[in-house]
């Protein structure tokens, strides 16, 4: 019959057409293209909290600064922390640069700030993962803050900061996977922060969520090790213990009890970043592919978990 004869034509032709499309220069130049599409798509973690969150490893130099004695970094970037060419960093002026330690310098931080976990969970998760893509770290943290801070009802700056940082970074090309939140060592201080540490910790992350329109983005939540003189802090086990307690869709927490600490009591060693950022990368491709499944997760790492070597 006529009509079928056409109907095998018009469908051979069309068949023909998808192929001659698959192979056109423009096709293929896009194919070529995927591997330097990973620069511009960057897939982001924030790094938000106080100083431990900034990074106080190697910051055991003496120096002098307006006439005062100061500790500052001594420069010693451990092999776990080196740079690679798939890690970016959000720099001061808010563009992308291969990220290097102090991670944080620029950005709340000038002359005081070391080494942190940020580099060493990057290098730990691409080497996990080599094909997880180009990781882009939004540093965003400022020391001393309390939880409120970044949830009082007042417009105050770290959050702002945080805030448009982040945005900053998703508009220039990138895909949110995570925000890193080390922060609750000032609420050990007085009462009242201590005891409502738990309420402000939840309205900063549904705050964060909401202002991002990212509902399940995921929290990965540092619970704080046993700190102790000579900070001045007393009512660390009434912090953690709100820590421990929070209980939100996609809060992974990371207990940190048993890290080495330095001999102010409050920061951790370089060992101890170094420890924290490859539990951080473990838990994070642990729970990745759930949260990829847009499942709830609510977990719960330790830092011995992991074997590190
Ligand atoms: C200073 O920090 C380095 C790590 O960068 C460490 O190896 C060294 O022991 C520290 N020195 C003191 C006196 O704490
Ligand atoms: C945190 O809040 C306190 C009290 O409102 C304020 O004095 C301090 O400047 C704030 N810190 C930062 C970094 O904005």
């Amino acid at each position: 019959m006529r009509s079928e004869g056409i109907m095998v034509l018009l469908t051979t032709t069309v068949i023909m057409m998808y192929f001659c499309w698959m192979m056109s220069p423009k096709e293929l130049m896009l194919m070529n293209l995927q591997s330097h599409k990973l620069i511009h798509q960057k897939q982001l973690f924030v790094l938000a909290g106080q100083s431990n969150m900034l990074g106080l490893g190697g910051v055991n130099k003496t120096a002098i600064f307006n006439g005062a004695k100061i500790k500052v970094w001594n420069g010693v970037v451990p092999p776990e922390s080196r740079q690679n060419p798939a890690v970016f960093r959000l720099n001061e002026h808010w563009e992308w640069e291969l990220a290097h330690e102090p991670l944080h310098y620029g950005i709340n931080c000038k002359i005081t700030c070391g080494v942190g976990m940020g580099m060493a969970f990057a290098n730990k998760l691409l080497q996990m993962d080599p094909n997880f893509g180009v990781i882009g770290l939004v540093p965003s943290a400022a020391g001393g803050t309390s939880v409120r801070n970044w949830s009082g009802d007042y417009a105050d700056t770290p959050y702002r900061v945080l805030l448009e940082r982040t945005r900053s970074a998703v508009k220039q090309g990138g895909a949110l996977r995570a925000i890193i939140w080390y922060q609750g060592e000032a609420d050990t201080i007085h009462p009242y922060n201590a005891k409502h540490y738990k309420t402000g910790l939840e309205k900063f992350i549904h705050r964060l969520r909401n202002d991002l329109h990212f509902p399940s983005l995921p929290f990965f939540q540092i619970i704080l090790p046993r700190i102790r003189k000579p900070f001045r802090g007393t009512l660390v086990d009434k912090v953690k213990r709100a820590q421990r307690d929070i209980n939100l869709p996609n809060l992974i927490k990371i207990d940190t009890d048993g890290l080495p600490l330095s001999s102010d009591g409050v920061h951790l060693t370089t060992e101890g970043y170094i420890r924290l950022g490859f539990t951080l990368a473990n838990a994070f491709l642990e729970t990745n592919s759930k949260l990829l499944q847009n499942k709830n997760v609510v977990s719960m790492y330790n830092t011995s978990d992991f074997n590190v070597a």
